[in-house]
């Protein structure tokens, strides 16, 4: 009876602890993002000449995505952009002809 005893207690213990375990395995729910941060947003600009000089150059500050968003653009609206970025947002371009190659792509991309 005692031996009887004995093995239902170690039963017991035995199922006891394999619970404490099985909670410990539950993970913590991982927290859903529910923002979009722009600047985490991966844009990729199509395939066209001066597209290196563009992923060189005008993503250092921000995501590609504010040229993906900007409208079809003439040649001088486009000017106008690149030359902002540099004169009032400090873009370090300094070679006029790099200027003019991706005021080129973008024209290629988005002129109109
Ligand atoms: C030194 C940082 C910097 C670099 C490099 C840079 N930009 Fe910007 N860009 C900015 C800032 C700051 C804004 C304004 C952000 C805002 O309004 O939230 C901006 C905004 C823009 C916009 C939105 C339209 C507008 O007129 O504000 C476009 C399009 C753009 N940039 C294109 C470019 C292109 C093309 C290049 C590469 C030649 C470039 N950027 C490189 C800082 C930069």
């Amino acid at each position: 009876m005692k031996k009887h005893f004995f093995y239902i207690s170690l039963f017991v213990v035995l199922l006891y602890s394999s619970c404490i375990n099985m909670e410990e395995k539950v993970k913590p729910p991982t927290p859903v993002e529910t923002s979009i941060d722009i600047n985490k947003v991966i844009v990729l600009l199509p395939e066209a000449k001066g597209i290196d000089l563009v992923n060189a150059n005008c993503m250092t500050c921000h995501s590609l995505r504010y040229i993906e968003m900007q409208p079809d653009m003439s040649k001088k609206g486009w000017d106008k952009i690149v030359k902002k970025m540099v004169k009032m947002y400090g873009a370090p371009i300094s070679d006029t002809l790099v200027v003019n190659q991706i005021v080129d792509y973008l024209v290629t991309i988005k002129g109109k």
